[in-house]
């Protein structure tokens, strides 16, 4: 398969590269990093993306700023942040990207345990995963040419043995599920 890897410099981007490597071809993108250049909360900058990478088979996401702190210290320039990097980002990434993924393609977006069991100083990321998780559920049922999407949505990523983490991505890309939120270490 021919997979692009967004955020692979990142956290969970190096544990998966190197695994995701050993069986299929990774093209890694990032905002300052990897083989190509993208700013998710740049729409402009994906479509040229799609357009400069041809024939992705599966398109994953691990990539995605957001605001931490408390409710006091919170605004709508904070809450911006992640909505527009993490949520509208991979919102539009799928947008856009439908239009070039290869047909039976699959896309794999990442949210995060807070969207559904939220713990203090975490509103921003709650909102936004939530919204990634919403949009999974709803895009999955419309995506045309057998072209399937599902989130992956980690606890904290320190407490997860690695295989567990790339088996839930390999999932993913690997069955023929669709519309799926795969909760890893809640
Ligand atoms: N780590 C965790 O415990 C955890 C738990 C649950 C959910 N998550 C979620 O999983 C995702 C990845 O987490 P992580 O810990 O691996 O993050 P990370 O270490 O901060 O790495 C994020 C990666 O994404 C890229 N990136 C950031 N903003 C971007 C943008 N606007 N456009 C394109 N690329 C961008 C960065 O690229 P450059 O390096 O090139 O700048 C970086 O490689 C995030 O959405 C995070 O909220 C993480």
């Amino acid at each position: 398969m021919k997979i692009l890897l967004i955020g692979a410099n990142g956290t969970i981007g190096k544990i998966l590269e190197p695994d995701l490597a050993k069986n299929h071809e990774i093209i890694s993108a990032g905002r300052n990093s990897g083989d190509f250049r993208i700013d998710l909360s740049d729409s402009n900058s994906i479509e040229k993306l799609f357009k400069e990478i041809k024939n992705i088979d599966a398109c994953i996401c691990v990539a995605g700023d957001c605001y931490t702190g408390d409710l006091l210290s919170l605004d709508e320039e904070k809450i911006n942040i992640g909505i527009k990097n993490k949520l509208l980002g991979q919102i539009n990434l799928v947008l856009i990207g439908q239009k070039y993924l290869n047909d039976n393609g699959s896309f794999t977006l990442t949210s995060g345990k807070m969207g559904d069991k939220p713990v203090t100083n975490n509103t921003a990321k709650a909102i936004v995963n939530g919204g990634i998780n919403s949009f999974v559920l709803s895009a999955s049922l419309e995506l045309e040419r057998g072209i399937r999407i599902n989130a992956i949505s980690p606890g904290k990523v320190s407490d997860i043995p690695f295989d567990v983490l790339i088996n839930a991505y390999s999932k993913s890309i690997n069955e023929p599920i669709n519309g799926e939120i795969i909760k890893v270490n809640y």
